[in-house]
Order: C-alpha cells, then structure tokens, then sequence
C-alpha cells in the first residue's frame, strides 16, 4: 500500500518519522511531499495512492479523480472543510479526521492571542490582564474545552455558546453556559471562536453580533476566515475604536485590516495553531494508525462522509 502525505505546511520532522514508523511496521510505503505550492503536483502525486494523510490541504474532484486506487483520506487535524466530502464519497474514498489530536496546541495559541491583545501588542503601554475577565468560548468542542481548561489558569470566569453541547455538561466542567450567541457576545470581555466552517456558520460573525461585545472587546480567531463576515468587521471596527481582533487565520482583507487598525489587528502570517511537535506527532500517527486500521480491519470510527 502506498500512503502519501501530502501536507504544503509540513509537520515537524519528528512527526513524519513517527508516521513512517507506524506504516513501516504495517509494511506501507510512505510517500512525502511537502511544499508542493502548486496543486498540479499534489494531484500528480495522488495517481499512485491507496491512502492519503492531509493538513489543510485541498482535496477536490481533480485530486480524487486522478486517484484510482485511492481508499482513504485522513485530514491529520479537526477541521475538514478542505475535503469535498460528497466527491469523496462518489469516488468510494473514505475521509476521516483526527478530532482533539492537535487541539491543546491550538487552544495555547488562543490564549498567546488573549494575552497579546490584552497587552497593546507588546506596544510598551499599560494593559490589562486576564485575571478576573469573562471568556466567552464560541463552540465547545475539543479546542473549546482546552481553552476553557487553561483560561481558568488565568483565573478568568468562562462563558460557552454550543447549541450542541448541553448546559449541564459544561456546568460540571465549571463552565457558565449561555443559550446564544448573542447573550455570550454582551456578556464576554474577550470571545474565542471555535466553530468549523459549514453553510450554516459561514460569514456568521458579523457586526451584529462583535459589535454586541462590552467595551474594549477582543475577538479571537484560531477556528477559520471563513466564518467571519469580513465587510461587516471593518465597518464596526471603523465605528468602534475599542475592539480588537487576533486571528491565526488571515483574512482575505487583511491589508485593510493591517494598515487601518494596526495597533488592533494581528494576523498570524501562517495558520500557526496545530504547528506545534507534539500536535504533529498526535494527529500524524493517529492518521497513520486509522489507514493501517481502515485498510486491515475496515474500522470506520472517525469517518465523516457517508
Ligand atoms: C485543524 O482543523 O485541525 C486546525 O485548523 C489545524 O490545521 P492545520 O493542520 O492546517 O495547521
């Protein structure tokens, strides 16, 4: 069996190592190719896959349709929103991810976000802390809980927003549920956002519900650009000099982000919350590992498309 791990952002090398081992004991073949910029040569590649590990990496109908023997696809993270789920399954392909394998990795690096914002940017003015403020988590999933659980480190009182999620659930977590969106924007000081991009959650982010936000509002953004209604953002942020916004997802404006509100504005140059070893070697060898148990025992756990 030929696995190929296709990752344009790759993994720490300890982590390809880890893969390597896991597929090497299985008696696979690992195919690595990192950098490839240009999705021509990830499709090139595909054409000799049984099994494909994936970051955010785009799988579409091209790279599908090139893959013949393509069994399985395995996005090494949370999020699958880059993996057109219904060619997937039109192709025969299995998709699955590696949910809460990289998500502490993630949720530190909201927290960096908190800080840096709270602190003016490391600009040399006087800030404020954590300590004492109210969190709102937006989407109690995996990364959600990780924040809330470090959050309280910091001695913050934390908030969460999951119609999924039932309140009694986050209440033995030590956690304030609210029972929308709109109540954890006016109660929160800073707000983290956490849901995955669907039809549903897209743009959802507007001025509507930011601008809802107490006085000097932090938004913070480790989940994906496209939840955010970008248009609506820089409006109120023209209107409301208060509030910030960090996101390790750019944003398509991010020029007009950067050069209108840039003592309120950072943008991580690249997606930097699962760049983390120990996140790449977590959801790497789980990829690994659910290929050999996909393949030798048809185990289907953590598949996402019918
Ligand atoms: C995820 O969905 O797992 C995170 O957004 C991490 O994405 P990445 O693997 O592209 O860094």
């Amino acid at each position: 069996m030929k696995v190929l791990v296709a990752t344009d952002k790759p993994f720490a090398p300890v982590a390809v190592k880890g893969i390597k081992e896991v597929l090497d004991k299985a008696g696979y073949e690992m195919v690595l190719l990192e950098k490839y910029g240009d999705k021509a040569n990830f499709v090139k590649a595909a054409a000799q896959a049984d099994a494909i590990i994936i970051r955010s990496d785009v799988v579409d109908e091209d790279v599908l349709a090139a893959a013949p023997q393509l069994k399985i696809v395995v996005r090494a993270g949370a999020g699958y929103d880059n993996v057109d789920l219904a060619a997937a399954t039109k192709h025969g392909v299995c998709v699955m991810n590696t949910p809460g394998q990289n998500s502490n990795a993630v949720a530190e690096l909201a927290l960096g976000l908190m800080v840096y914002a709270v602190r003016n940017l490391y600009n040399g003015t006087s800030g404020t802390e954590l300590k004492g403020k109210k969190l709102g988590i937006h989407a109690y999933g995996n990364v959600g809980r990780n924040v809330a659980r470090i959050a309280k480190g910091f001695g913050m009182e934390v908030y969460a927003y999951d119609a999924y999620v039932p309140a009694e659930a986050m209440k033995q977590e030590g956690i304030i549920p609210v029972v929308s969106a709109e109540e954890l924007y006016s109660t929160c000081n800073i707000v983290s956002l956490h849901i995955p991009a669907t039809d549903e959650t897209k743009n959802s982010i507007n001025a509507d519900l930011v601008g809802k936000m107490p006085k000097n509002g932090v938004l913070i953004n480790t989940a994906r650009k496209e939840v955010i209604d970008e248009t609506s953002l820089l409006m109120l942020m023209e209107s409301r000099p208060d509030i910030k916004y960090m996101t390790d997802v750019m944003p398509a404006a991010d020029a007009k982000f950067a050069s209108k509100f840039p003592d309120r504005y950072f943008a991580t140059p690249k997606k930097m919350g699962a760049q983390t070893a120990e996140a790449n070697i977590n959801a790497g060898i789980a990829a690994a590992r659910q290929i050999v148990d996909f393949l030798e025992n048809g185990n289907e756990r953590f598949r996402v498309n019918k």
